[in-house]
């Protein structure tokens, strides 16, 4: 698939299929994310892959159990389940399906990473810088392969848990909790704005959001 058709249709994907997803696949998802740009190509990212289904179990318990409220309060936030604006419904709806079926969702993908640079001091800041580019790799790549994902950042409902369960260091830092497998809904389009709202030219011309 051309690498602009993956980008374009590329959307988060909160309903999942319980297949499996074969090993060579998320080897070259693995790979594409090891593709990605890096502070002084420190390369300063790790990936957990999980898909022992005892581990997801207990990563999905905890984590529903923050993410079941906290949609609720969302939709109550955007005026209720019968007043809110029908995109902010479907993407909450998914939201809600996802913690709910997360434990099913046959791989759950953690971008984590320690700060390594610079080396005379490391800083937070770009361990950021380096893990979010390897995330959108794992996004398109996962696209092109015609397996679904979603960003989130699961991992601030109950990070406690989800160390323990993982054995992931205090150093370490997560960025995000990727879930990945087949979808049980249609890629994109992509809901987003003319490229002119964002694009300026030769310096900055104002907000262009008219
Ligand atoms: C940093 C970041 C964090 C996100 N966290 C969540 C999340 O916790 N749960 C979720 O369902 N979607 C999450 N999303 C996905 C966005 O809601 C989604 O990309 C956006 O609504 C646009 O939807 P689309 O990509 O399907 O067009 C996150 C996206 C980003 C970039």
């Amino acid at each position: 698939m051309d690498v602009f058709e993956a980008m374009e249709t590329c959307r988060a994907i909160r309903f999942f299929k319980k297949d499996p997803v074969p090993q060579e696949m998320i080897d070259k998802i693995m790979y594409a994310a090891t593709r990605a740009p890096s502070p002084g190509n420190t390369q300063g990212w790790d990936f957990i892959v999980v898909t022992d289904q005892e581990k997801r179990t207990q990563l999905a318990d905890g984590i529903a159990a923050v993410m079941r409220p906290a949609v609720a309060a969302a939709t109550e936030q955007f005026g209720g389940a019968d007043a809110i604006d029908p995109v902010q419904k479907r993407m909450l709806d998914g939201a809600l399906n996802l913690a709910i079926h997360l434990a099913d969702v046959p791989v759950h993908l953690l971008v984590c990473g320690k700060a390594i640079y610079p080396p005379n001091a490391p800083s937070e800041t770009f361990v950021w810088s380096a893990l979010y580019p390897a995330a959108q790799n794992i996004l398109v790549a996962a696209r092109a392969l015609g397996l679904g994902t979603c960003m989130t950042t699961y991992q601030q409902t109950c990070e406690p848990l989800i160390r323990e369960v993982l054995n992931i260091p205090e150093d370490v830092h997560i960025a995000c909790y990727l879930p990945l497998g087949w979808p049980d809904i249609n890629f994109g389009p992509l809901a987003r704005q003319p490229v002119e709202n964002f694009v300026h030219n030769d310096g900055w011309q104002g907000d262009l959001r008219g």
